[in-house]
Formats: structure tokens, C-alpha cells, sequence
């Protein structure tokens, strides 16, 4: 299926194949590429330039030489620029969504609703460039002013990850260039075509040259020069903990301010007061969104013992109706994992749940087609020492548990390094407020299974991460307080 639409989208004026670095489509020095692949077919698609450490080092050069002009337009004329950017978004959606469905393999319908979350982060923040306040602070000497301005803090990096394509580079560059700063993406290698189509959007929109580029090629040597460049201001990265820690290190050699919106590992506790029908509209929304490839998805599911059978029962129906395949077909709700690595780590924990004692009441293998099609999988009688709910599965993988009481399913959800998705379904609104403030978590759904959204504010606590995107925080984590005392 796949095959005619690489046909098709090669030809798009979307689809590119070179870097975008200073309003210019180039190729590696050394004329070196990497290849890309299709996750439904392990076919490769095309290739990108490998840049490195030079290619990134003149592009933030030109960051810098660029936000000199950018940052002194009015935030409202950069708002006017992000405002077309998103509309062009829009206006292309299904180019870029079939663009993500080939390269990252979710369903083409997702695909379109991710293009549709990019872009309400470049609507959200080009209205909230306006809304950059400082403040003025009574003073304690009669003659003296205290005022406190915003400023942009500089040129930014984001390193940004494959499982959102576009909406991890909107919820990062909106920001940044709304608070008049410029950016130097580097999108993650498996997924480097939605970047570069954003790119052709960005500089139609109006962004100039420089302001806005994306580096494609080896992670190591271009993150490498993003945190060794003292010009680089900021670092924002979306990713794994491992990583994440190890650019936080990275970023102190210069004490580069950094966000790291890193792994989670959400509970979904079922309470015997909840509604069932919905904890299982919520359970599925929660858990297979993506194929279970997003930081936020559920990854351990504690049910209170009274009502695990009934919403095992309705769990296993809906699951076992779920429709595995292609992305392009139109009939898919999940799709393809990304690689065999996330293949591997999917299995062997099914294989350790198993080993354990747990029984797999659905899936629990590859589909009939192999490669990267994972069956959804329903998992009981797991318990808390197992892989499962130790580590981000980062697949279709429903692990159920049990618990007797509120106080020990709140210490259950907290058990866990991580801290930034959970999600809990009661009734009972006095229960709500408890449990809400109890968990130990950036994000809390109740009675909710989606809570992304370009208006909120994103991200974890804990080994999760560090600073927020969308909403007004977002906006803040690009600018700097400074304090004028006029005498
Ligand atoms: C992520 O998985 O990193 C982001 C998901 C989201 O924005 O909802």
C-alpha cells in the first residue's frame, strides 16, 4: 500500500532532501546521507544529509546574526508571521500528514490530527508574543523605579523526537520565535521529512533567513555543538532520560538554560466508584494513542479489585477489535511500531510479564505480517517488579493490576522515577481532589484520557523533566527577566 504513496509524496514540493540552514537547502560538506525508511515496509523512502558539527556551528551562527533583526520587530508583527505559518499548516495537512504516515507510520487520520496540534501551537503562541509582560515593583527608596522587562534569551537549540514530528518542533519553535528568539532544530533521524516540510512552510510564511533552521544528520556531533557553542542560549529536547541527562551535562559547560521533556511511565487507576464505560473510552485513548508510543500514554493500569473482571471484560472486547495496519489504509486505527529496537523492547516485556506469571488474555506477539506489527496486547495479573511496570514499554502493550485501597493506589502510581502523565476515573469528587493532589505527576487526567493541548502546560516532575511547553509557561521558558533600578 505504502509503495504508491512514496510514489506520490517524493514528487510533493514538501517533500525535501536537503538541510535548511540559513534560508538555504543545502547538503553535507562531505556530501555524505543517511537513509530514511518507511516503518510499514522497512523500505527506505529517501535519504537526508548527514550534517555535523560545521553545518550545525554556521547555522547557529546565522541564529545569531538573524535574531539581531527578528527580535527587534514588534511581537506582534512576529505573531502576524507564526499566524501564516500555522494557516499554511492547515492549508497543506494532508501533504504533511502523508509525509508523518510514511515516515513514522501512525494512521493517516492521526497523522492529520497531529498536523492540526502542530499548528495550534503556532496559533497559540502567535497570540501570546503580546502577552510577553513585564511588571513594575513599588520600591523602597521614593526615588527610585523598579522595572522588570521580558526579554528573548538568544538562540535556541531542540533536539526533538520521532514519535510527534511536528508538534514537538511547533511546541518548541512557536515559542521561542514568538519571544523573538531563533532556533536550530535538529529533528529526530527516523522522522527528518515533516521537519524539512515545516522548514519550506516556515520561510513561505515570512520567518527570514536564520531565524529558523533544521539540521539533519548525526545526533551525536550536532547536539554536540548545540551544547558546546557559547552562542547557544537555550537547549530544549524532547526524549529519552538517558539522553536528556546526558545533554543537561552537555548544557553546563556554558550553563545553557534547558528543558527536557523526558520519559514518563503513567498510572491509570480505575476506582470502584468510576464510570466504566468511560475509564474505557479513557483506557484506549490513553494507552493506544500512537501504537502506545507516546511519552504520555498509559503504561501501568491499576484497577481496584471489585471491578477488575467487569473492566478487564469490556477492555478485552475493545482491544481485540482494535485494527492493526498500514498507516495508509484508511481502515488502520494503529499502525506499525517504529523499528525492530521498539519491536524487541515490546516483546521482552510481554516475554518477562509472562515469565512472571502474567497471563495474556490478548495479542502478546507479532502479527501474522512480522516486521514492525505488534498485535494489542492485554496482560493481566501483572505485577509491580516487572519490566512492564518498571520502564516506558512504549507500545500496545495494556499491563492490569489490581489494588485494595485508595492509599495504597496512590503510592502504587508513585512508585516510579517518573512523574509526567497519570490518569485516574472516579465519581466521587471528593476522591478527585485527594487523589489529583497526591499523585506525584506534571499531567494528571481525571476522568480523561487525552490531555494534550497547545493551551495547557506540558511536562514532568521528577526523572521526567524540567520546564514546560504550551500555555503561557511555555512562552517563559524562551525569556528572560531582567530588572532595571532607575535612580
Ligand atoms: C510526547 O509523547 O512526547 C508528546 C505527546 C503529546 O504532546 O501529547
Amino acid at each position: 500500500m505504502s509503495a504508491e504513496w512514496v510514489t506520490r509524496i517524493r514528487s510533493n514540493p514538501l517533500f525535501r532532501e536537503r538541510a535548511f540552514v540559513d534560508g538555504d537547502w543545502i547538503d553535507a560538506d562531505g556530501g555524505e546521507t543517511q537513509p530514511i525508511d518507511n516503518p510499514a515496509s522497512r523500505e527506505t523512502i529517501g535519504q537526508v544529509p548527514r550534517l555535523g558539527a560545521a553545518e550545525t556551528r554556521r547555522a547557529v551562527e546565522a541564529a545569531d546574526r538573524a535574531m539581531k533583526a527578528w527580535r527587534r520587530q514588534t511581537a506582534e508583527a512576529r505573531g502576524v508571521i507564526l499566524y501564516r505559518w500555522y494557516e499554511l499548516m492547515l492549508e497543506h495537512e494532508d501533504t504533511l500528514a502523508a509525509i508523518m504516515t510514511l515516515e513514522q507510520g501512525k494512521p493517516l487520520a492521526e497523522a492529520a490530527g497531529e498536523i492540526r496540534y502542530a499548528a495550534s501551537f503556532l496559533k497559540w503562541f502567535a497570540e501570546e508574543a503580546r502577552r510577553a509582560y513585564g511588571r513594575t515593583i513599588p520600591p523602597a527608596n521614593p526615588d527610585q523605579h523598579i522595572v522588570v522587562i521580558r526579554q528573548p534569551i538568544g538562540v535556541c537549540a531542540a533536539i526533538t523526537p520521532w514519535n510527534f514530528p511536528s508538534s514537538m518542533i511547533t511546541r518548541k519553535a512557536g515559542a521561542a520565535l514568538a519571544a523573538g528568539c531563533s532556533m536550530v532544530v535538529k529533528p529526530a533521524s527516523a522522522t527528518p521529512y515533516s521537519a524539512l516540510a515545516l522548514a519550506e512552510l516556515a520561510s513561505r510564511a515570512g520567518v527570514p533567513a536564520g531565524v529558523f533552521s533544521v539540521v539533519t544528520g548525526s545526533a551525536r556531533e550536532i547536539a554536540g555543538e548545540m551544547t558546546a557553542n557559547p552562542l547557544v542560549r537555550k537547549v530544549s529536547f524532547t526524549g529519552s532520560t538517558e539522553v536528556g541527562s546526558e545533554l543537561m551535562r552537555q548544557a553546563a559547560t556554558h550553563v545553557q538554560k534547558i528543558s527536557l521533556e523526558l520519559g514518563g511511565n503513567a498510572p491509570f487507576v480505575v476506582f470502584d466508584d468510576a464510570d466504566l464505560d468511560a475509564a474505557v473510552d479513557g483506557a484506549i485513548a490513553a494507552k493506544f494513542r500512537n501504537t502506545g508510543q507516546t511519552c504520555v500514554c498509559v503504561n501501568r493500569f491499576y484497577v481496584q479489585d471489585s471491578v477488575h473482571d467487569a473492566f478487564v471484560g469490556k477492555l478485552k472486547e475493545r482491544i481485540e477489535n482494535l485494527r492493526l495496519g498500514d498507516g495508509f489504509d484508511p481502515s488502520s486505527e494503529i499502525a506499525p511500531l517504529i523499528n525492530q529496537e521498539a519491536v524487541d523492547k515490546v516483546l521482552s516485556h510481554v516475554a518477562d510479564a509472562t515469565a512472571g506469571g502474567a497471563e495474556v488474555v490478548a495479542g502478546g506477539e507479532l502479527d501474522a505480517r512480522g516486521g514492525n506489527y505488534v498485535l494489542p496486547t492485554l496482560l493481566t495479573g501483572v505485577r509491580q517488579s516487572m519490566q512492564v511496570m518498571q520502564e516506558e514499554t512504549f507500545g500496545p502493550v495494556v499491563a492490569v493490576s489490581t489494588f485494595a485501597t485508595e492509599e495504597e493506589a496512590i503510592d502504587l502510581a508513585n512508585d516510579t522515577p517518573f512523574g509526567l502523565a497519570a490518569y485516574f476515573y472516579s465519581e466521587n469528587v471528593r476522591r478527585v481532589w485527594r487523589v489529583a493532589e497526591a499523585i506525584e505527576a506534571g499531567m494528571i487526567g481525571i476522568n480523561a484520557g487525552l490531555i494534550s493541548n497547545a493551551a495547557a502546560p506540558f511536562g514532568g516532575v521528577k526523572s521526567s523533566g524540567l520546564g514546560r511547553e504550551g500555555a503561557m509557561e511555555g512562552l517563559d521558558e524562551y525569556l528572560e527577566t531582567k530588572y532595571l533600578l532607575m535612580g
